[in-house]
């Protein structure tokens, strides 16, 4: 098994030999190789089982670093990263040879951030190259909020997970990209598209449904337990159903006549951004009841309540 630890130098040095290691990021852990090294790229993906045509987001620590490996940062992304780096907020941005084509599976653009966790940006520090590092989770699968989460799916495959203890946010970066001047939200995320706004003006959001081609990690099916989900009104689905065929994912209330341990309720005071917070942790708890179906309520759906009901709506989809 995996070791964890908080030790930075063991991290920097198996990824300074070509290794993998996990790392804590403020969204969701990362399983992280040199971003300049092909080779260490492949690993990620046979880890992950990861199609090769699903790219990968690259993680530095200084905007600097970025214009490294980038042609250029145009004014809305420069404005953006000021603004908002570090944190849960990737950029996609026309790459240079020095990233290899297997991180981008051959796209033009790389997708970039600095993420926002003490522990990965010292170990950032530390390195003389980036880090490509999609979510520490076999493909497809919740993505992990914990070192144990990492630990449990991935801990036979990799040698290191440096432990950030739970992920603040709890919900991967957002994505935004630019068609011209006008820039596109490619994933809804941590960082909330009425903030972006605010940097942006209006943006444009891409239907999570039509922009498959161009965001292969944005397929249907993803961040799903291996039970099936349910989206909608918990009232109404529960009607097909055993009750102690069901879990429950609601957003702060306990449905009346289902056992509690059967429920898992994202915040008791309503609070979104602890829904989001504990959403992955919940679908992990259910996922191992012995019980044939996750029942999911939508949450509110302003600021992140946007992000948390596109993850349930894609954990819901059918494979
Ligand atoms: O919060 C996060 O973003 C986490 C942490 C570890 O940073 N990472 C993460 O990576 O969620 P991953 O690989 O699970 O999701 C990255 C998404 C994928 O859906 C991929 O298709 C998309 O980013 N992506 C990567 N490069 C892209 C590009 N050049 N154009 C469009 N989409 C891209
Ligand atoms: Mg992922």
């Amino acid at each position: 098994m995996a070791e964890i630890g908080k030790d930075i130098e063991k991290a920097r040095v198996i990824l300074q030999n070509g290794g993998l290691v996990a790392i804590p990021t403020e969204t969701v852990y990362g399983l992280a190789g040199n971003a300049f090294d092909a080779d260490a790229v492949v690993k990620i993906f046979k880890v992950k089982n990861r199609p090769s045509f699903d790219p990968m987001i690259t993680h530095t620590d200084h905007l600097d670093k970025v214009r490294g490996f980038v042609r250029e940062i145009p004014d809305l992304a420069c404005r953006l990263a000021k603004a908002f780096w570090p944190g849960p907020l990737t950029l996609l941005l026309e790459k240079t040879e020095v990233i290899p084509d297997i991180v981008t599976s051959g796209l033009d653009t790389v997708a970039v951030r600095i993420p926002d966790h003490p522990l990965t940006l010292e170990l950032l520090h530390s390195l003389d190259f980036p880090l490509a590092a999609p979510s520490a989770n076999p493909f497809g699968y919740v993505s992990p909020t914990m070192a144990a989460h990492v630990e449990e799916q991935l801990g036979n495959s990799i040698p290191y997970v440096l432990d950030g203890g739970p992920c603040r946010i709890g919900i991967e970066s957002t994505i935004i990209g630019f068609e011209g001047k006008i820039p596109v939200i490619f994933r809804l995320g941590g960082k909330i598209v009425e903030e972006i706004e605010k940097i942006v003006g209006t943006v444009k959001i891409r239907d999570v449904f039509v922009s498959r081609a161009l965001a292969p990690g944005m397929l249907e099916s993803h961040y799903s337990p291996s039970k099936k989900v349910l989206y909608g009104e918990i009232s109404d689905l529960i009607q097909n159903f055993t009750i102690d065929s069901v879990g429950i994912i609601a957003f702060k209330k306990r449905i009346e006549g289902v056992p509690e341990f059967q429920q898992y309720i994202l915040s008791e005071s309503g609070d979104i951004e602890e829904a989001g917070k504990n959403l992955f942790s919940g679908l992990r708890y259910l996922d191992k009841l012995d019980i044939e179906v996750i029942l999911a309520e939508p949450v509110p759906d302003q600021g992140l309540g946007r992000a948390i009901n596109d993850r349930l709506m894609r954990a819901a989809s059918v494979r």
